[in-house]
C-alpha cells in the first residue's frame, strides 16, 4: 500500500466503449499505478466482429472486478482516489452505459469528482502519456487516430501556459476523417472475407510480410477520397456522424472501395472455396481451445493469397501515409502522433517512422499494449479537467456519437 507517499491527482480510468472492459489508475496524467483489460475477443470471434448486446453483457460481468483489479494493482482503497474518469463516447451505446453507471455510482458513493472523456481524446492521451518519460514532442501535433472505430486526423495543442486560467484544457481541430469505415474496420472485413480470424487486423500484420505488396495493384481511385460525399453525414460502423462540409477534400479517407477490389479480385480469382476450408480449419483448432500459431495460418494460406494481403495492407498504409504527411505540412503541425488499434501494425510504423525521418517531423507511437483500447488512457486524458476542475455532472449520458473539436 502506498500510504506514506501517496501520489496527488489519482484518477481511475474506466473504459467500456467497444469490446474492452479496462481499468487503470493514473497519477496526475503521467504516472501510470495499473492498467487491466479484460479483452472480448472470445466472445466475439465467432460472430466475425463485435455484437453489441454481447459487448454489453460481458461488459456488465467484468466491470466490477476489473475495477477491483485496477485498484489492487496500484496499491491503493478507492476511497484514497481523486476522482473517476469515464468514456462518455462515441462507441456503442449499451456498452458505454455500462462504464457511465458504473463510474456515476463510483462517484456518488465515494463522494468524488466525475470526469467524461472523449474515446478518441484518450487515444492521443496514450502517446502522450508513454512520452512523459522522454523527450516531449514539439507542439502543435498532427495526430492520426486510427482503429476498429475511426480514421481521423487532428491538430492537437496544449494548454497555452499563458492563458491556462482562460484554457486549462487540450484543443483539437478536425482536419480529416473517414468517410466510410474505418481503417481497422477494413482490416477485419477483409481478414473476414479470407477465412482469417476477427480481429483480423493481428493477422494480416503477420501474414503481410510472406506476400508481395506490389502483386495487386490497387488504383489510387480505389482509397481517394469521394468529393461527391463531401458535405454529406458519413457512416462509419453503424453510427451516423458530424457532416465534414468544412474538412479539406485531401484529408478525407474512404476504404470502402478497396475492400470492394479485394472482394472483386477473390471472386475474379476464384478464393473463395479456399478461404472456407481455411476458415473452417481454424475454428475448428479455436473450438478445441487452440490458438492457431502464424506457422499454422500461414500454412493455410496459398501465394496468392499472401500476395492479395500484402497488396491490401499497403494500400492502407499509403493511402493513411500520404494523408496524414499532407495534412501536418498544411496546418504547421511540429510532430505526429499515430494511434489506436491500427497504430499497432508494423508494416505502418516502419514506413511512418520512414517518411518522418526524411521530413524531419518528431514521431510517436504508443506500445502495442497501449495502441488498443485501455483505461490508463481515459485517466490520463481526464487529468487536464481534474486540474481545471471540470466535472462532469452526475447525470451524464453516453453519446456513441461524441465528437472531437
Ligand atoms: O483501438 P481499438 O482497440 O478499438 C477501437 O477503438 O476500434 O482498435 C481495434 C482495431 C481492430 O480493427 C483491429 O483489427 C485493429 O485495431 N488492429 C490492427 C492491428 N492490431 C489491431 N490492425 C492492423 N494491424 C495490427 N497489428
Ligand atoms: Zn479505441
Amino acid at each position: 500500500m502506498l500510504q506514506s507517499a501517496l501520489p496527488t491527482g489519482l484518477i481511475l480510468g474506466i473504459e467500456s466503449s467497444c469490446d474492452e472492459t479496462a481499468a487503470a489508475v493514473v497519477a496526475a496524467g503521467r504516472h501510470t499505478l495499473s492498467s487491466v483489460v479484460a479483452s472480448q475477443i472470445a466472445t466475439h470471434a465467432n460472430w466475425g466482429g463485435v455484437v453489441p448486446e454481447l459487448a454489453s453483457r460481458e461488459h456488465l460481468r467484468n466491470i466490477s472486478p476489473i475495477v477491483s483489479a485496477a485498484l489492487h494493482q496500484a496499491g491503493i482503497q478507492a476511497s484514497q482516489l481523486d476522482a473517476i474518469a469515464v468514456t462518455r463516447g462515441p462507441g456503442l451505446a449499451g456498452a458505454l452505459l455500462v462504464g457511465i453507471s458504473y463510474a456515476k455510482a463510483l462517484a456518488f458513493g465515494l463522494q468524488k469528482p466525475l470526469l467524461a472523456v472523449n474515446h478518441l481524446e484518450g487515444h492521443i492521451h496514450a502517446v502522450l502519456l508513454e512520452q512523459q518519460s522522454s523527450a516531449p514532442l514539439p507542439m502543435p501535433a498532427l495526430a492520426l487516430v486510427v482503429s476498429g472505430g475511426h480514421t481521423h486526423l487532428f491538430l492537437a495543442q496544449p494548454p497555452s501556459s499563458g492563458a491556462a486560467a482562460d484554457e486549462p484544457l487540450w484543443r483539437y481541430t478536425l482536419l480529416g476523417r473517414t468517410l466510410d469505415d474505418a481503417a481497422g474496420e477494413a482490416f477485419d472485413k477483409v481478414a473476414k472475407l479470407l477465412g482469417l480470424g476477427y480481429p483480423g487486423g493481428p493477422w494480416i500484420d503477420r501474414l503481410a510480410p510472406f506476400g508481395n505488396p506490389h502483386a495487386v495493384s490497387f488504383a489510387r481511385t480505389q482509397v481517394k477520397s469521394k468529393p461527391h460525399l463531401v458535405g454529406k453525414t458519413p457512416r462509419t460502423k453503424g453510427a451516423i456522424t458530424s457532416p465534414v462540409t468544412a474538412l479539406d477534400p485531401r484529408f478525407l479517407f474512404s476504404f470502402s472501395g478497396l475492400k470492394t477490389a479485394v472482394l472483386r479480385h477473390v471472386d475474379e480469382y476464384g478464393m473463395r472455396p479456399a478461404a472456407l476450408v481455411r476458415e473452417q480449419h481454424l475454428r475448428s483448432l479455436a473450438e478445441s481451445g487452440l490458438r492457431p500459431t502464424l506457422d499454422q495460418v500461414r500454412s493455410r494460406c496459398d501465394s496468392a493469397t499472401l500476395d492479395l494481403i500484402a497488396s491490401f495492407q499497403a494500400a492502407v498504409v499509403d493511402n493513411l501515409l500520404h494523408r496524414a504527411f499532407a495534412a501536418a505540412e498544411a496546418s504547421g503541425a511540429q510532430s505526429m502522433l499515430v494511434t489506436g488499434g491500427v497504430a499497432a501494425n508494423s508494416e505502418l510504423r516502419l514506413r511512418f517512422r520512414t517518411q518522418a525521418d526524411r521530413s524531419g517531423l518528431p514521431i510517436a507511437f504508443p506500445t502495442l499494449a497501449m495502441s488498443t483500447d485501455n483505461a490508463a488512457m481515459i485517466a490520463a486524458a481526464a487529468w487536464p479537467q481534474l486540474a481545471a476542475g471540470r466535472f462532469a455532472p452526475l447525470d451524464l449520458e453516453a453519446d456513441p456519437r461524441l465528437v472531437l473539436a
